[in-house]
């Protein structure tokens, strides 16, 4: 597996692929690779004749600054991850390389509505800042098609905007949710739980999918609220929003149907912690 520091090298490697007429699938990361990660890759070296996978975390996208200093890194168990999953090459570059004029970004992408509810609510910016490294990568990989996880739902969507606003020809291909045997979605994060936290984050989970039968005849109004007060009757845990979202739009829903196309969109403070999810209803 080739390692990629900088724009030049990863240009010319680009090039040579293109050239050759080969297809480039691309796997956006921001390494702390778990299963999750490594289920978009096996999709990307089955799909393609390269492989290529960026580890990069994106100062851009974190509102929170103790998020960003806090956020799990171990580069040299990626790669081997990465080397062992088949992966073609990695591109790793620094800061500097990945933003050589600065962070800040040259123009606000429209991301439409539904970069507005929801992460967007909760997390102002980051959208922007996930279209501004997600463009980028774009730019610079240009990949015939780019992997990412169901389990960030709402970024997908957010991503297909983008891609449509800016006139970016490549297919989006989502994956969906890789989860631990007890039901908990992989995430980077989760290593930043304690043991009992751990114990008890699989709760999520669990209740997302009970919620599911218990749609069956109830509203969306009580379906909603039975997971909230699930969730927040669990030790360490805070649900910080739970939206039942049309698939499509990401608006929310009143009734079952509405659209149909219906997912539960939630965020869960498990301590410090901040733990993403979601489950269709429909
Ligand atoms: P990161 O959180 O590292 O996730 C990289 C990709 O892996 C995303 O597409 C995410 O949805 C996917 N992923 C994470 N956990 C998963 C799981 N349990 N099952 C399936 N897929 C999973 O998302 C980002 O990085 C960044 O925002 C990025 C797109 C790289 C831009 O910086």
């Amino acid at each position: 597996m080739q390692i990629i520091r900088t724009v030049s090298d990863l240009e010319a490697f680009v090039g040579k692929t293109l050239d050759n007429g080969k297809t480039i699938g691309l796997v956006p990361t921001m390494g702390a690779l778990h299963d999750g990660h490594l289920s978009l890759v096996k999709r990307a070296v089955e799909d393609n004749d390269v492989s290529l996978v960026s580890v990069f975390v994106n100062p851009t996208q974190f509102n929170n600054p103790t998020d960003l200093a806090t956020y799990p890194r171990d580069e040299e168990n990626d790669f081997r991850l990465l080397a062992q999953a088949g992966a073609t090459a990695v591109f790793a570059p620094s800061v500097d390389e990945m933003y050589p004029d600065g962070t800040q970004a040259d123009h606000v992408y429209d991301l439409g509505t539904a970069a507005e509810v929801m992460e967007g609510k909760f997390r102002p910016g980051h959208f922007q800042g996930v279209a501004q490294v997600v463009s980028r990568l774009f730019l610079l990989c240009r990949p015939t098609r780019a992997y990412f996880g169901e389990k960030d739902f709402q970024q997908i969507a957010v991503i297909r905007n983008m891609v449509e606003s800016e006139h970016i020809n490549v297919d989006i291909v989502p994956v969906p949710i890789k989860r631990a045997d007890d039901g908990l979605a992989l995430s980077s994060r989760n290593a930043l739980l304690t043991e009992e936290q751990r114990n008890v984050a699989p709760e999520i989970h669990v209740a997302l999918a009970y919620s599911v039968e218990y749609s069956k005849d109830h509203s969306v109004s009580a379906t909603h609220d039975t997971v909230v007060e699930r969730i927040n009757a669990v030790p360490y845990m805070n649900v910080e929003y739970f939206e039942i979202v049309d698939g499509r739009t990401l608006l929310p829903v009143e009734e079952w149907t509405e659209s149909p196309d219906i997912v539960g969109c939630i965020t869960v403070y498990c301590g410090k912690v901040r733990l993403i999810d979601n489950i269709r209803y429909k």
